[in-house]
């Protein structure tokens, strides 16, 4: 057939299409790098879609969104600005929309894509193959890429390399945003530091499967694509029907990570958390899960709390085990009713006994989940994400119900409320332990069973929007596995996230640093667990157990009543100085500490970047007159070595600090026969010191480390803007 008149060609070259700096690409008419978009015109079978500029507009605010996805700025759009820019397929008329969000004096923009299917010349339905939220394209530079890796128990690693020609795809399939990938990246000019240099990051709010691809052409140009995975993922669109992406939030920074990662804190922080959690100071909670496991019985539940009451702990939180007849992980799952072996007078009992305590209680719930042996599986086997011809995979003996269907999603909604109603429960942990597989919905006519993953995330994200509004006093924790969806998007609703099941205070040190590239300090749950560690056996003294778990909500998850006196007066004292430094912690500003590490090793830039076993960083508040600093050896390298000074940032160099040293070590090694000594508490710092912030920031502190796994807390105040520092250069006073 011959094509209209005018439309034989295109003039020009072919392939500069595929050289340019492009907002959105389609694959087929010249741009031969991986596309923003895919489509399938089911008439005819045709995927072009090259999409040409219509016009443009700016307006106030934020473009309403009706997809239930979480984007920047919806509970506070104050001073938003978005540009909205409308694109079409001349042809088809296909539009794509590209929305672009910014904030007043942040360096950021989050960008979504809405596609609408009003094709005129009859090509019936579209299927969206590949929709991404952003695509960036950046010229020719050193860039590098930084980005989070890990597994079960061990997330979000930090990883840098180079971007040479070809295609990195970071991503998850698994039907959350997983253990293994983050949905975050980092792409930087030159490798990337701390404290210098240019670098963009990529944050996309979304919690299912997802994908980033990073591609250097052969110009050396780097695109940079964010979205949904389409791995499994078509989207039907009928005729005048839409589709919406999630929201992709770009952060670009002129002084390295740290800055990055500042702004990324204080947007979503602020513009993406439920403005009724933005001063929260998380509560001292106690979690049953690693002290008593399935064992919950009501009395053991109050043995447990009198320690927990005498050391400061304000929140109880009954993990795992407490319905149907949980005694171990086969079974119950979908039952969400009290165990009356284990809970005689119910949740209600149990609530009214830890609130005359003068506890609050919480408790744990999977309720995205079900055991094969459990009332909700034998009512509704048809409930459960499966194809009915074919055998289906388990993961720790559940199968995972299909949110995408609405009565799902309200039996959910009716359990949890039930439960919420039923007794002064406050608190909410909401764990999802297996990763989605089988991914058919009964539910669904053919050509939409690409929709099911996506549509399991909306179903989701109903859920929490309903549960979140009705009971809005409620404090929500989301958990998978440990950290299998530690992602933005859910902080939407559950402004705190269980970082991981691995509570090992080295292996937390990595998971945290990687975790704080872009997610607020205060949203990481990190708690003080019982030694032996349960995940690597390792042994670490309270101190430096204490000082990890400070670096996040803090909780602790042990059973005090197995502790000496003495252990528990140093716990009482332990969660008395939490209070003294949550608020500069959960509120302060945040800066790992670069430069600090041991002769000889390549030096950690404390985003463990390098081999470096030495990490630190610190919390300013916003007014700078109070600092928190810690650090951490795990490997004390070559007894007698000293490691580099620690230079702290984000002071006023012009105002004098006072120094103090918390949680002392309380044992010594030898100096000249490295024989350790039990004794009294050993400062590292034998008095208090006054150092201006000029000479913290420049000159830094020696820190002394005594042992393998050592870590040290110091609390800075100002004490009045400095005239002249005291000492010529402030160094002579410190202790070695
Ligand atoms: C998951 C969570 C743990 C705990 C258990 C209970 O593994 O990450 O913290 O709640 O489930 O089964």
């Amino acid at each position: 057939m011959r094509a209209p008149e005018g439309l034989q060609s295109v003039g020009g070259r072919q392939g500069l299409k595929g050289s340019q700096l492009l907002e959105v690409s389609e694959f087929g008419t010249g741009d031969f790098r991986t596309p923003s978009m895919d489509v399938c015109f089911r008439k005819d079978g045709s995927r072009l879609l090259p999409l040409v500029y219509k016009h443009h507009r700016v307006i106030d605010g934020i473009l309403p969104s009706t997809s239930g996805l979480p984007f920047l700025g919806r509970h506070n759009s104050q001073g938003a600005q978005s540009l909205v820019v409308d694109m079409v397929d001349t042809y088809t008329e296909v539009q794509v929309q590209l929305v672009y969000t910014v904030f007043p004096s942040i360096s950021a923009v989050s960008r979504r894509m809405v596609v609408k299917n009003s094709s005129k010349v009859g090509l019936g339905g579209v299927d969206l193959m590949k929709c991404m939220s952003a695509t960036f394209d950046f010229s020719t530079d050193d860039w590098h890429l930084l980005s989070l890796h890990g597994g079960w128990a061990n997330e979000r690693h930090i990883n840098t390399r180079r971007i040479q020609e070809g295609m990195i795809h970071l991503g998850s399939n698994r039907g959350v945003s997983s253990h293994q990938m983050n949905p975050f990246c980092v792409l930087s000019s030159g490798p990337p530091a701390e404290d210098h240099g240019q670098c963009f990051g990529f944050c996309l709010l979304y919690s299912g499967n997802w994908l980033m691809e990073v591609e250097q052409s052969q110009t050396g140009c780097v695109r940079v694509n964010v979205g949904l995975s389409n791995t499994h993922f078509s989207w039907a669109l009928g005729n005048q029907e839409s589709f919406e992406t999630p929201e992709c939030v770009c952060v670009f920074s002129d002084a390295g990570l740290g800055k990055m990662t500042r702004t990324f804190q204080h947007l979503i922080g602020e513009r993406l958390i439920a403005p009724r959690w933005h001063d929260l100071v998380c509560p001292v909670l106690i979690n049953t899960w690693e002290a008593l496991y399935f064992e919950v019985y009501h009395d053991k539940i109050l043995e447990f709390a009198k320690p927990a009451i005498e050391a400061g702990v304000e929140l109880l939180v009954l993990d795992d085990g407490w319905f149907g007849k949980r005694d171990d992980d086969t079974t119950s799952l979908g039952d969400w009713v009290e165990d009356p072996r284990k809970l005689p007078r119910g949740l209600k009992g149990l609530a009214q006994d830890v609130n005359a305590m003068g506890l609050k209680l919480g408790i744990w719930v999977e309720p995205e989940m079900v055991n094969q042996d459990s009332q909700l599986y034998r009512s509704h086997p048809e409930w459960v994400l499966h194809h009915p011809g074919r055998l289906r995979s388990e993961g720790r003996n559940q199968l995972v119900l299909d949110l995408t269907r609405r009565e799902v999603q309200d039996y959910i909604i009716d359990c949890v409320s039930q439960i919420l109603s039923s007794a002064n429960i406050e608190y909410i942990k909401w764990d999802m332990n297996r990763a989605l597989t089988d991914a058919f919905s009964a539910a669904l006519p053919p050509q939409q069973q690409g929709e099911v993953y996506h549509r399991y995330v909306l179903g989701l994200y109903r859920i929490f929007e309903v549960l979140t509004s009705s009971f809005p006093h409620v404090l929500f924790e989301s958990c998978a596995s440990g950290g299998g969806r530690f992602d933005a998007a859910l902080l939407a609703w559950c402004p705190q996230a269980w970082c991981s099941d691995n509570s090992d205070a080295f292996s937390r040190t990595r998971i945290q640093m990687g975790t704080s590239m872009w997610a607020p300090v205060r949203c990481m749950g990190a708690h003080i667990a019982a030694c032996p560690s349960h995940q690597t056996h390792r042994t670490h003294m309270l101190k430096t157990r204490f000082i990890v778990a400070l670096w996040g909500t803090f909780g602790l998850e042990l059973d005090l009543n197995k502790l000496s006196r003495e252990e528990l007066k140093e716990m009482k004292e332990l969660v008395a100085l939490r209070g003294k430094l949550c608020q500069v912690v959960l509120h302060g500003e945040y800066f790992r500490l670069p430069g600090f590490g041991y002769p000889g090793a390549s030096h950690s830039n404390s985003a463990g970047i390098g081999d470096s076993h030495v990490y630190a960083w610190m919390f300013v508040t916003p007014e700078k007159d109070r600092a928190v600093v810690s650090a951490i050896v795990f490997h004390r390298d070559t007894v007698g070595k000293f490691p580099s000074r620690l230079k702290l940032q984000g002071l006023r160099p012009d105002y004098l600090y006072s120094l103090i040293e918390h949680v002392p070590t309380t044992v010594e090694e030898g100096v000249f026969n490295g024989i350790f000594q039990p004794g009294g508490p050993q400062f590292k710092h034998r008095r208090r010191l006054m150092l201006t912030g000029a000479v913290l920031m420049e000159v830094g502190i020696p820190v002394h480390f005594n042992f393998d796994g050592d870590a040290m807390l110091l609390e800075l105040e100002v004490g009045g803007p400095s005239q002249e520092p005291k000492e010529s250069n402030g160094v002579h006073v410190l202790a070695s």
